[in-house]
């Protein structure tokens, strides 16, 4: 099957013909039918995140099952499903408190399936999937527990953006914040993800909700999608405009959505006093963000961590189906781009411009 390979950072992906052994016990192979364009994915082609090459990247994915292995009974052949990155093992302290989203299995076998070992390969070359899924390639083995079962003629571009941005941005909303009506909300990159923390935050009945990015023709596309006030953070401070929006006091919850110290410390000094700060992008390895431990406990700041939008993929992403076949949030305003896999490397270049929306591979 054809594949977009890793092999160095800073390099294009390279398409190339793949071996994918068939599923293992407790596994699935799946047709992959639509891969979401996410900044994931650009984090480890740029170095920013790490992980062992060659790899196939792709973690936004949905598709249909094409066979099962021993013991499978969740998922059939010709079922539609939507791919979690973070599969998990049901049986760890975290699984069991139902913080699926944090499995200590999944995290001890990163870059490969749960049982150490791996499908993809081109001779003896062994390729890493990212996330247990590497949905930028025409098919994919994955644990069963990271195959969610759609509802039939569910379409698989938004099924895929449900395996990624709107789980992590409406969940982390919904799951992590605790938004009420009336709230005040800021939300640091309004890109993919961010797009969904406001659909979140306005669903949730968020009474203002400050979208601020560098590039205007994406704080005009976040009002479609519940900003209530925009802030372009490519000229002056972002964070004197928040505080200005928000009555001299900053916002109740703030949230960073794109990955750098710089946005962090914006949404950490946006916050107002007893406010919460929560953290979804993914910075650079290196990263840190210089927090002044003063300020932090004399205005009793919450600073959060969000991985995944603080669900539990098979009980969340289902709640994400309804609510979009509800018209309760919009996935098909935020796809507005569609590639082949052969694109790839365009869909990356796109995604650092002034393009509104999200990308989305539907040809493999
Ligand atoms: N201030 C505000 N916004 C910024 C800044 C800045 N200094 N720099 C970039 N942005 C904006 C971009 O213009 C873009 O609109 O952040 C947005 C990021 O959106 P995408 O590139 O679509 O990234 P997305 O897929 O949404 O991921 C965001 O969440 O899951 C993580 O790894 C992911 O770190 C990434 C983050
Ligand atoms: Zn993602």
């Amino acid at each position: 099957m054809k594949a977009a390979i890793l092999y160095e950072t800073n390099q294009p992906l390279v398409i190339e013909e793949v071996e994918l052994d068939p599923p293992k016990k407790g596994e699935v192979h799946v047709k992959i039918g639509a891969a979401g364009v996410c900044r994931s994915d650009l984090h480890f082609m740029h170095g920013d995140a790490i992980i062992q090459t060659p790899a196939i990247l792709g973690h936004e994915g949905a598709g249909t099952v094409l066979d099962v292995g021993e013991g499978v009974t969740s998922v059939k052949p010709g079922d539609d499903v939507i791919l979690s990155f973070v599969p998990n093992c049901g049986r760890c302290p975290y699984c069991l408190t139902g913080r699926a989203n944090l499995c200590d299995l999944h995290g001890a076998t990163s870059g490969t399936l749960f049982d150490g070992t791996n499908r993809l390969h081109i001779g003896d070359q062994y390729i890493t999937p990212m996330g247990k899924v590497g949905c930028f390639a025409q098919e994919a083995v994955v644990p069963e527990t990271g195959c969610i079962l759609l509802p039939k003629g569910f379409p698989l571009p938004q099924a895929a953006l449900i395996g990624c941005s709107v789980t992590t941005g409406v969940g982390a909303a919904m799951y992590n914040a605790e938004i009420t009506p009336g709230s005040t909300v800021a939300v640091f990159g309004v890109g993919g993800v961010g797009l969904n923390v406001i659909q979140g935050a306005r669903l949730l009945g968020a009474s203002k909700i400050i979208a601020v990015d560098i590039h205007q023709s994406k704080l005009e596309f976040a009002s479609k999608f519940g900003a209530t006030n925009t802030v372009d953070a490519s000229s002056g401070d972002p964070v004197a405009k928040v505080k200005e929006l928000t009555d001299g006091l900053g916002a109740d919850y703030t949230f960073e959505v794109f990955g750098s110290s710089e946005t962090v410390l914006n949404a950490y000094h946006s916050v107002k006093k007893g406010g919460q700060v929560i953290i979804v992008g993914i910075a650079p390895v290196t990263a840190t963000a210089a927090i002044d431990p003063v300020s932090l406990v004399r205005f009793e700041r919450t600073v959060k961590g969000c991985y995944y939008g603080s669900a539990r993929p098979n009980i969340d992403m289902p709640t994400m189906v309804t609510l979009y076949k509800s018209g309760q949030i919009d996935i098909d305003g935020l796809i507005t781009r569609e590639y082949s896999l052969d694109e790839i490397n365009q869909a990356y270049k796109d995604i650092d411009t002034t393009e509104i929306g999200r990308g989305v591979i539907t040809k493999f």
